[in-house]
């Protein structure tokens, strides 16, 4: 295995300049709406306890459960015990930090559109501000299904729990979970109603792959290797490829999946934000406008799928029973809420082109499914094969570079070049020069809540997805959507659980005379 560089020339030159200037968390409430769902228990409390761990949460800090369940205090304590126990990366809990931080933990009950609720809210925080000195500062968190998104936006503002911009002392930022809308429609509607009530930069659409450790190394990467980035274009590469596979199915989410399918619940927003950050230009400098500003040109720069040709652009699928992990699963007409006669798609394949200067020409091959033969996540570069007249006998096949970003698991980035397999004759074999993450810093990276929840905390909104990059999004895919919606699939189920999707995706890249990458 070849690193790129000694662990020892890293860690005695670390660069001054940080990929970004982290600002610390200021002292604040943190308030989640929808506190008694399944995103707080897996993946909130036990950030917000990780945090306190490792010494990330603001001093002055409390959080609060609002939700619709009868339950006092203690018992949302000891429901978020448990569920820290079970989904901290870090376990077990330590005792003593548990109970310092529990002591900051509260519950409120009520409805999402009953006001008294927001008005005893309201009384309820000035009291935690007293006894945590907050300052007034709120992060209110919409945990909650998409329909109370502008509903309580709506409640937040009449009772006087968001602020004026201008009120300087203070400030109050709401944290908007996917999906943003379920097409284009309904994400202008739904942000025309936040807009009534919160001004754009009090926003902060949450999209947690922006907060996963690879994705943000991914800036690092680009921008400050002159090797790459001098290749990064259409004249050295080839195409680039982006899975997100599972191995997971749908799981207990039948009846929300029904209601999504994975062009809303991936490709809306996870592919398309790490696309993005892969395929942008160069910022002007790591202010988040200044990112967000190249991220959307990308998104604004691809070009829409041609309706006469859409089954060569656009492929989606259906898994039937199979074996995954050699254990025999259901199909997904099978699942529990889920229609035996449904058309909802657990898997997309689609071939893009970004219409700039430094794409023209270089198709981005996307593909992301439920039940795939394992869960990876991957960018892989692939660069134009080299003048093959020296080496392209029969004995030695050469082999196109290929650049590989893994984002999950096994963080790392690898580059596959063709070597000279030692001794005579001498054909060539394609060898990798590999990183990995986890072995070389020896660090398990944070939890992407983690980062997010700080960053918010922090008023930093670089990694939060802006409006014009989510609109940019949906009318890019909305015809799709639309297109689906007219023509039902005659083939669904079309791909077994545990194979790598519906066969017509490998024929989207197989009819450009290429194939997906081995993951
Ligand atoms: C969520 C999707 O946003 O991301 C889920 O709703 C998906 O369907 C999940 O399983 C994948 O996230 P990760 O971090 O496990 O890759």
């Amino acid at each position: 295995m070849t690193t790129f560089a000694s662990k020892a020339e890293v860690f005695e030159n670390p660069l001054e300049e940080p990929i970004r200037n982290l600002k610390r968390a200021e002292p604040c409430i943190l308030v989640i709406f929808g506190a008694t769902g399944d995103l707080t228990a897996r993946k909130l409390v036990p950030a917000l306890y990780n945090m306190a761990r490792e010494g990330q949460l603001p001093a002055h800090f409390a959080c609060v459960g609002f939700a619709r369940r009868d339950k006092n205090h203690d018992i949302f304590r000891n429901e978020m015990f448990e569920a820290v126990n079970q989904f901290s990366r870090v376990k077990p809990v330590d005792p003593e930090i548990w109970k310092e931080f529990s002591q900051c933990l509260f519950y409120h009950k009520s409805n999402f559109n009953e006001d008294e609720g927001y008005d005893s809210l309201h009384k309820f925080l000035k009291t935690l501000d007293q006894q945590f000195n907050t300052k007034g500062n709120r992060v209110y968190y919409l945990s909650t299904q998409p329909t109370f998104f502008s509903m309580i936006s709506d409640k937040l503002s009449q009772h006087n729990l968001v602020y004026n911009q201008d009120e300087a002392e203070k400030w109050s930022r709401v944290i908007i979970e996917k999906p943003f809308g379920r097409d284009l429609e309904s994400s202008i509607q739904l942000q025309n109603e936040v807009e009534r009530c919160l001004d754009e930069s009090q926003i902060y659409r949450i999209d947690h792959y922006l907060g996963k450790e690879t994705v943000q190394n991914l800036m690092a990467f680009r921008f400050s290797n002159a090797i790459f980035e001098d290749l990064w274009n259409n004249h050295h590469i080839d195409h680039v490829q982006m899975t997100v596979a599972e191995d997971i199915g749908i799981g207990t989410r039948g009846k929300l999946w029904e209601e999504s399918g994975s062009l809303r619940d991936i490709v809306q927003n996870h592919m398309m934000q790490v696309l993005s950050l892969a395929a942008m230009e160069p910022p002007i400098s790591f202010d988040s406008t200044a990112i967000h500003d190249e991220k959307v040109k990308v998104l604004e720069s691809i070009r829409a799928f041609p309706m006469d040709e859409f089954d060569e652009y656009v492929i989606r699928g259906q898994y039937a029973p199979g074996y995954v992990d050699g254990e025999l699963v259901k199909g997904y007409r099978e699942e529990d809420n889920v229609s035996p006669t449904s058309n909802v798609e657990t898997f997309v394949a689609l071939k893009l082109h970004i219409d700039n200067w430094r794409w023209a020409g270089v198709p981005f091959y996307l593909r992301t499914g439920k039940h795939l033969p394992k869960k990876v996540t991957d960018i892989s570069v692939v660069f134009k094969q080299a003048p093959g007249f020296l080496f392209n006998k029969e004995e030695s096949r050469l082999q196109q570079n290929i650049l590989s970003i893994r984002i999950q698991p096994d963080e790392g980035i690898s580059l596959k070049m063709n070597c000279k397999v030692p001794g005579l004759p001498s054909p060539l074999q394609p060898v990798k020069m590999d990183f990995r993450y986890g072995q070389y810093f020896g660090l398990e990276p944070p939890e992407a809540y983690e980062r997010l929840i700080t960053d918010c905390m922090a008023g930093d909104r670089t990694l939060f997805a802006r409006w014009d990059e989510v609109l940019a999004s949906w009318k890019l895919l909305d015809p799709v959507l639309t297109k689906w919606a007219e023509a039902p699939p005659k083939d669904f189920p079309n791909y077994p659980a545990g194979s790598w999707g519906a066969e017509r995706a490998d024929k989207i890249i197989e009819n450009d005379g290429r194939e997906w990458c081995l993951l």
